[in-house]
């Protein structure tokens, strides 16, 4: 397991960014309980961003272990730890569409009581480099146009805008 510590300087409390990858599914099975909670905290934030911007009403979901470990068949998740408990999470994924080999980020998150601390990036750019390890030149993900900060946050890692999705109701 790859273990990296954020410099101590960005962040008062010590982190650690733990790596979970389809070597060490066990460890990634046994620290899914922990992940449950923020992960439906992620769900609930985005499910706000996704009800306004496609103005629909949908139910929530939760997630189920078995969902989040048929995420580490062709990915991984950067899980950040302070005081032993899980502060956010990020999932890449390695997918190939038309012959081009990509990046997916699936998933970032941080706890609103960390951000602003250089987790995000610090995720965001451990990432980066997983996806050149595996031979990716494009990074690619999603965000709602009504999430402003993420965004900013994407822009601020050095991304752009390539594509807009254009929804209307019937
Ligand atoms: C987006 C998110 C993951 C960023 O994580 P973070 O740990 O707070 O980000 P960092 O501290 O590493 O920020 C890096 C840079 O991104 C930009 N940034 C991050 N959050 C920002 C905000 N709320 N407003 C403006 N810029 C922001 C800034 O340039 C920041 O650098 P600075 O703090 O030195 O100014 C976090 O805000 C989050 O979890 N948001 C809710 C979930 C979400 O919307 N995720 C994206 C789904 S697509």
């Amino acid at each position: 397991m790859v273990i990296r510590r954020v410099n101590p300087r960005m962040v008062k409390e010590e982190v650690e960014i733990l790596t979970f990858t389809a070597d060490n599914r066990d460890a990634a099975k046994a620290i899914y309980p922990k992940l449950v909670a923020l992960i439906k905290e992620f769900n609930k934030d985005q499910l706000m961003y996704f009800r306004k911007a496609f103005k629909v009403d949908t139910d929530d979901w939760s997630p189920t272990e078995n969902w989040f470990v048929t995420g580490l068949d062709n990915g991984f998740y950067l899980i950040p730890m302070v005081g032993g408990r899980p502060a956010g999470m990020l999932n890449g994924e390695f997918s190939n569409d038309g012959g081009v080999k990509y990046l997916d980020i699936n998933t970032v998150f941080v706890l609103p009581q960390y951000q602003r601390r250089g987790i995000g990036r610090t995720m965001f750019l451990q990432a980066k480099e997983m996806g050149k390890a595996e031979g990716r030149e494009i990074i690619f993900l999603t965000v709602y146009a009504n999430n402003p900060n993420a965004v900013k946050f994407y822009e601020s890692v050095g991304l752009r805008p390539a594509r807009i999705n254009m929804v209307g109701n019937i």
